[in-house]
C-alpha cells in the first residue's frame, strides 16, 4: 500500500544496523512499557473502535447530510486537523458536495470568526465541538459566539439537535456543558491524544459528513496495523521510515520537508507537522518539521533547498493515481508556444516535474529524499496512511527516547496568554 524508496536518501550507514534497537522498542510498544504508553489506545483502535457509536457517527452524519447547508467543525491542533487533510485529501479543494464544511475554532481572529458569521446567514447550520480537554480557549471562544448564533437562529430545542459536541467520556467544561443543554455528544477516549484522534468520532464526524466512507477509512488503519505488526525492518515500511529520520538527523540534517504535489495534500502536511512537531520536538530534541507543496513553492523555497544551508532532507508523497487527469489541449495558433505539450497528460508533466526536482535536489543539492508512494486518494489509502505515520512517528520518537503523546511545551503560551486575559 505504501513503497517506500530511500535510495535517494545519500544514507552513510545501513538500515539494518538498527534493527536491535526497533526490536527492543517494538515490544516496549506492543507491552505497553514505552514511554507515554497511557496513550497507545490507537494501536488497537482499528479493531477495538466503539462499534455502536461508530453506527450513531454515521447516523448522524446522514442528517447532517441531509438538512445541513454548512457544517462547523470547531476544534484545533488534533481536534480538527485529521479531519480536515482527510476531507481535503478526498474531495479536493473546490468539491460540489452539498454540505459546505467551514473549519472554526483555530484561530483568535475576530476578521475570520466574523466574516465565517456572515457568510452563513440565511443557510441551514449543523455546529459540531470538538475538545478533549473541553477548555481550549480558540475553540471555546468560536463555539460559544456560533452556539449562540444557532441558538438565535433556531431556538434552544432545535439548536440540540444541531450541535453536537464531541469531548471527554466523563469530565470537563464541554462535557458539562454539553450535558446540561442536552446536546448529543461522542467521546474522545482518555489513551488516545488528540494528534492520534481523527481515526475517533474527533475526526469520522466531519469526514462521514463530508461524504465519505469510514467503513473504507478503517479497514485502510486495520490493514495497516497488520502490516505494520513485524519489527522486521525488511518488511515495516513505517520503521523504515523512523528509522531513516534518525539515520538523516545522526548525518546532520535538522529539518525535514514534507513535499506534496498536489495542492488538496497540503492538510496532510499540516497534520503531520503536527504529529511529528508536537511528538517529538522535545527535551532540546527532534528533527523539525516543515512542508512545501511543489511546484507552487519551486517557485519560492526551491532556491534556498537547492543551494542553501544544508539542513534538509526531504520526504515526498507521490500519489500513484491522482484522483483526475486532463489532456492538455492542442492550439493552432501556438501563440504561448506550448503545442509541444499538445496530448499529454497534466498528471504526467507533474510526474516529470517531480523526477527533474528529484534529480536536482539529491544529485546537484545533496538533499536527500524518501519517496513515500500510495497508491491513491482514496478512504482506504488515507486510513492506511495516517496508520503509517501513526506508527512511524512512535518509532521514531521513541528512538530519541522522549515520549511521543504529551505536549508540555504547549502549556507555556497559554499559562502567559491567561495571565495576560486575566483567567483565574
Ligand atoms: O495533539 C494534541 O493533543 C493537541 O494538538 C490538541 O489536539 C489541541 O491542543 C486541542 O486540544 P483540545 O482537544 O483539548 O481542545
Amino acid at each position: 500500500m505504501i513503497k517506500l524508496d530511500y535510495s535517494h536518501a545519500l544514507l552513510k550507514d545501513d538500515i539494518n544496523d538498527y534493527q536491535g534497537k526497533v526490536d527492543e522498542i517494538h515490544q516496549s510498544i506492543i507491552n505497553k512499557t514505552a514511554k507515554g504508553s497511557d496513550f497507545l489506545g490507537w494501536i488497537d483502535w482499528p479493531i477495538n473502535y466503539d462499534k455502536e457509536e461508530f453506527k450513531q457517527v454515521k447516523e448522524v452524519a446522514k442528517e447532517i447530510r441531509e438538512k445541513a447547508d454548512v457544517f462547523l467543525v470547531c476544534g484545533i491542533g488534533g481536534s480538527y486537523l485529521g479531519a480536515r487533510s482527510a476531507i481535503e485529501m478526498m474531495n479536493g479543494l473546490y468539491d460540489d458536495n452539498k454540505v459546505e464544511i467551514i473549519y472554526v475554532g483555530n484561530t483568535v481572529s475576530a476578521t475570520y470568526i466574523q466574516q465565517v458569521l456572515d457568510h452563513i446567514k440565511g443557510k441551514s447550520v449543523y455546529l459540531n465541538v470538538i475538545s478533549k480537554s473541553g477548555s481550549t480557549t480558540e475553540t471555546a471562544i468560536a463555539f460559544r459566539i456560533y452556539q449562540q448564533y444557532v441558538e438565535e437562529t433556531y431556538g434552544l430545542e432545535e439548536s440540540k439537535k444541531r450541535i453536537i459536541a464531541t469531548t471527554d467520556k466523563n469530565k470537563g467544561t464541554l462535557n458539562n456543558l454539553a450535558k446540561v443543554k442536552g446536546y448529543r455528544m461522542f467521546v474522545i477516549p482518555d489513551d488516545i491524544g488528540g494528534r492520534y484522534s481523527v481515526i475517533t468520532a474527533v475526526g469520522l464526524l466531519p469526514i462521514a459528513a463530508a461524504g465519505l466512507d469510514i467503513d473504507k477509512l478503517m479497514a485502510g488503519c486495520q490493514k495497516a496495523r497488520e502490516d505494520f505488526s513485524t519489527s522486521d525492518l525488511n518488511k515495516n515500511t513505517a520503521y523504515q521510515y523512523a528509522v531513516l529520520r534518525r539515520m538523516l538527523e545522526k548525518q546532520g540534517k535538522s529539518v525535514e520537508l514534507f513535499v506534496t504535489y498536489e495542492p488538496h495534500l497540503a492538510m496532510i502536511a499540516e497534520w503531520w507537522k503536527q504529529l511529528y512537531g508536537e511528538s517529538e520536538g522535545k527535551e532540546g530534541k527532534g528533527i523539525f518539521p516543515a512542508s512545501v507543496n511543489f511546484t507552487t513553492d519551486l517557485h519560492s523555497m526551491g532556491q534556498f533547498i537547492q543551494e542553501g544551508y544544508k539542513i534538509f532532507y526531504e520526504t515526498v508523497l507521490i500519489i500513484e493515481n491522482p484522483a483526475m487527469d486532463i489532456v492538455f489541449p492542442s492550439c493552432k495558433e501556438n501563440l504561448d508556444n506550448m503545442n509541444y505539450l499538445a496530448g499529454k497528460n497534466v498528471n504526467w508533466v507533474n510526474q516529470m516535474a517531480f523526477e527533474g526536482t528529484l534529480a536536482a535536489h539529491v544529485e546537484e543539492g545533496e538533499v536527500p529524499n524518501i519517496v513515500l508512494h500510495i497508491k491513491d486518494t482514496s478512504e482506504f489509502s488515507y486510513g492506511y496512511m495516517i496508520y503509517f505515520f501513526f506508527i512511524a512517528c512512535a518509532m521514531s520518537v521513541l528512538m530519541l527516547d522522549v515520549n511521543p503523546f504529551n505536549q508540555p511545551g504547549v502549556e507555556v503560551y497559554k499559562k502567559n496568554m491567561f495571565k495576560l486575559l486575566g483567567k483565574e
